[in-house]
């Protein structure tokens, strides 16, 4: 009884330690998002001419998961109707992963 409640116990902290590698939500398809940043964000938000040029190590992980929790009050959020939970998701996980704090900072180019 006692053994059956530690190896679960020890199944359960494996599990967390491989899951919770920084993401505070459940990621998505990151392939996918970056796929979807480039063909519909990055559209405006490349050389400043329409919007600020943005890429991933732009923002902390905090401050792009902050964007997506309430992308409703960015100026471009009719641009965002298009898109699913499961796309929002996918895009947040491409920027997620290589934010400016990430192990993996990157720019979109
Ligand atoms: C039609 C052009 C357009 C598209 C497409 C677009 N945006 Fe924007 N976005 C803007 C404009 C214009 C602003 C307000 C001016 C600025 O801050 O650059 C803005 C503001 C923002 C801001 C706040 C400014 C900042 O630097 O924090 C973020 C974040 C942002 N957009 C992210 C995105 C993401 C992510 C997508 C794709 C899901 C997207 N935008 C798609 C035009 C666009």
């Amino acid at each position: 009884m006692v053994k059956k409640t530690i190896i679960s116990l020890i199944a359960m902290m494996l599990v967390l330690s491989i899951s919770g590698t920084g993401f505070a939500f459940e990621p998505g398809n990151e392939r996918k998002g970056k796929y979807l940043y480039r063909s519909n964000c990055r559209t405006c938000h490349k050389d400043g001419a329409t919007a600020t040029p943005l890429g991933p190590n732009n923002k902390t992980q905090a401050q792009w998961e902050r964007v997506f929790a309430k992308y409703e009050r960015l100026d471009c959020a009719k641009e965002w109707e298009k898109f699913s939970e499961t796309d929002r998701t996918d895009i947040l996980t491409y920027l997620h992963s290589h934010a400016f704090d990430s192990p993996t900072p990157a720019t979109c180019d």
